[in-house]
């Protein structure tokens, strides 16, 4: 499959190599493609390349969006819709905001990042996920508590987010993902982040995950 990441850092890297190991064609975009030397001479694949947002959207066949969250709407409008109309539109990103020295998010309770995303480009499929853990968990979960927790998918489109559960099976090996209902609920998972924060204070490390029980 062809899959455009939009972004270049850790999560966009992350996810590149794990998926290109996995044998699909990848295209991460960036407005510094230079940033991405080294990444792309890791791949030591024809199946890896980079581009601009613009580059990486029009190759993705799915496009994942792993940008920073104050940049995510400019970034994807540089994707430009023609090239994410249709398509899903993998989203990780989280709306941080470090502008008072302390984690807040940008948009929070009453609206959230996913829900810009899809009002900004109507006719993507935007599937939110990923979010709530750190990218070297989003390509190995199983490496944490033999995969026993929960990943959360958001979206409007429920048969991109049956598409969106398959490929994470697949592609990483998730065994538990909950559908929690349209983008809306990407509240829930974006402002997850202020628990995740502090508990990350608390043990001094990412390398963990949610699950659910009942
Ligand atoms: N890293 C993780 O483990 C992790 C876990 C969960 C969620 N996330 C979320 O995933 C996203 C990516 O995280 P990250 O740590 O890999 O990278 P990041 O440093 O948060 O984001 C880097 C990317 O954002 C783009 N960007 C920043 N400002 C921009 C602007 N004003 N306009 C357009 N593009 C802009 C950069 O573009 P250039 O390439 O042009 O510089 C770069 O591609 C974030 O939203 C983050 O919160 C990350």
């Amino acid at each position: 499959m062809r899959i455009g990441i939009i972004g270049s850092g850790n999560a966009a890297q992350t996810l590149g190599s794990a998926l290109v190991r996995r044998g699909h064609e990848v295209k991460l975009g960036t407005r510094s493609p230079g940033k991405l030397t080294h990444w792309l001479e890791q791949q030591n694949s024809d199946d890896a390349s980079v581009g601009s947002f613009r580059d990486a959207a029009a190759f993705g066949q799915l496009v994942i969006n792993a940008t920073a969250g104050d940049g995510s709407l400019e970034a994807l409008r540089a994707a430009g819709s023609e090239h994410l109309n249709g398509k899903i539109v993998l989203d990780i990103s989280l709306p941080l905001d470090f502008s008072t020295g302390i984690l807040t998010l940008s948009v929070a309770n009453t609206d959230s990042l996913g829900e810009q995303i899809q009002r900004e480009f109507p006719r993507a499929k935007v599937v939110k996920t990923l979010n709530t853990v750190t990218s070297a968990i989003m390509v190995n979960p199983l490496g944490l508590a033999d995969g026993e927790h929960h990943l959360f998918l958001s979206g409007n489109d429920a048969a991109a987010k049956r598409e969106v559960q398959g490929y994470l099976a697949d592609w990483f090996g998730w065994k538990l993902i909950l559908d929690i209902g349209d983008i809306s609920s990407a509240r829930g998972t974006e402002m997850l982040l202020a628990l995740s924060s502090r508990i990350y204070g608390a043990l001094g490390h990412m390398n963990f995950s949610f699950r659910v029980v009942q």
